[in-house]
């Protein structure tokens, strides 16, 4: 069997790289973003610019003290060598300072920054790179990223704020993916998240696409389809208050970590069930995705006929999508082998039927 084609992500880091005459700066930065992007330093621009000319990074890093050999703007002969790649400018906070560096970036941070708003500008600004092809795709594809993307970004703030999601929109949002989905049309959607960086976004979009693409094999039309593709973009917002160091954390969680992590559940739940308009089965997808048929899953240990129907798919295909996700501490799995772990080892926790159906519509999709 082999799915790697479409529905592999590709493995690799997004490249950013850094110019700034100081190595020990240069070193920071590098420690800083090592678990987070693929990194190519340089102490000169010059020497940056015609080894990048071949492998264009996603963000480019540069010290405000940067000059080129021929005199001129650095910023503008970046712009001129490596179209389209956003800049970040670092600069010193320093009385009198003379600087080489004057056109306009995108971004600028003053040293010492911390680690996490350099990583936080650098995310913004790939995403706002992937965003913006997202408009050179067809309307339906178009649609579908950037209306579940504003969604998900609106979620997010709706939980700052305390207000309750309405379904309407949610489910305005996905039309575009479950048309799509609909007519078998979604392989262009998978492949527009591959290099953006909101890792929720893209996990939570992919189980949107692929949970209701189970739902149409499976013969579930109109609504029954739009409330799973809204369930798996929202089935995981409790998600989005847990701190980001244990979100994010490469490697295993400790005890008193993972209990945080599995808190996403009920945070979700509880949220969700502040949203009166919501569909119960919305609810479902997010309060039983990680339960176990044998009841050794989380949070209640719903066990055998009390485990929804719902939430028997939303686990297939979420286990499936985070086995085969690409997250920065790992490679994505290949998903005949994500495929083959779940029959093999996961034996009384899903549900076999349906995952024998999963892994039909799976091959069906990807053959010719
Ligand atoms: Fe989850
Ligand atoms: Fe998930």
């Amino acid at each position: 069997m082999t799915l790697s084609a479409e529905t592999q992500q590709v493995s690799r880091k997004v490249l950013v790289a850094v110019v700034d005459g100081n190595a020990e700066h240069r070193r920071q930065v590098a420690i800083a973003l090592t678990s987070f992007y693929q990194l190519a330093d340089y102490a000169n621009l010059d020497f940056a610019l015609m080894e990048l000319a071949h492998t264009p990074p996603c963000v480019i890093l540069l010290d405000e003290m940067s000059t080129l050999r021929r005199g001129g703007d650095p910023i503008t002969e970046i712009r001129r060598q490596l179209p389209g790649t956003p800049i970040i400018i670092m600069e010193e906070h320093l009385p009198n300072r003379v600087v080489a560096v004057t056109g306009t970036a995108d971004a600028r941070l003053t040293k010492p920054f911390r680690r996490s708003t350099l990583i936080k500008t650098i995310s913004a600004l790939v995403n706002k790179t992937v965003e913006a092809h997202w408009e050179t795709l067809a309307p339906q594809y178009r649609d579908s990223l950037k209306r579940t993307v504003e969604s998900f970004n609106n979620i997010s703030d709706l939980i700052d704020r305390g207000e309750p999601l309405a379904f309407g929109d949610v489910s305005s949002a996905c039309a575009p993916l479950v048309d799509a989905v609909r007519n078998h049309d979604f392989k262009v959607i998978l492949d527009g998240v591959k290099d953006h960086d909101n890792y929720s976004y893209v996990h939570s979009l992919r189980v949107a696409t692929l949970l209701s693409l189970f739902g149409h094999t499976l013969g579930l039309k109109g609504d029954a389809l739009n409330v799973l593709a809204c369930g798996g973009l929202v089935h995981d917002i409790g998600k989005m208050t847990i701190p980001h160091d244990i979100l994010n954390k490469p490697g295993r969680l400790n005890d008193e970590e993972l209990k945080v992590m599995h808190s996403h559940v009920s945070r979700s739940v509880d949220y969700l069930s502040l949203c009166p308009s919501l569909p119960h089965g919305v609810l479902t997808i997010a309060a039983q995705h990680h339960e176990k048929l044998d009841g050794t899953g989380y949070p209640n240990g719903v066990k055998g006929a009390e485990l929804n129907e719902l939430a028997r798919m939303a686990s297939i295909v979420d286990i499936f999508s985070a086995l085969t996700d690409r997250r920065v501490y790992k490679e994505p799995m290949p998903p005949e082998d994500a495929l083959s772990l779940m029959t093999e080892r996961m034996d009384g926790e899903i549900d076999k039927h349906l995952l024998g159906m999963f892994k039909g519509m799976l091959l069906e999709a990807v053959s010719p």
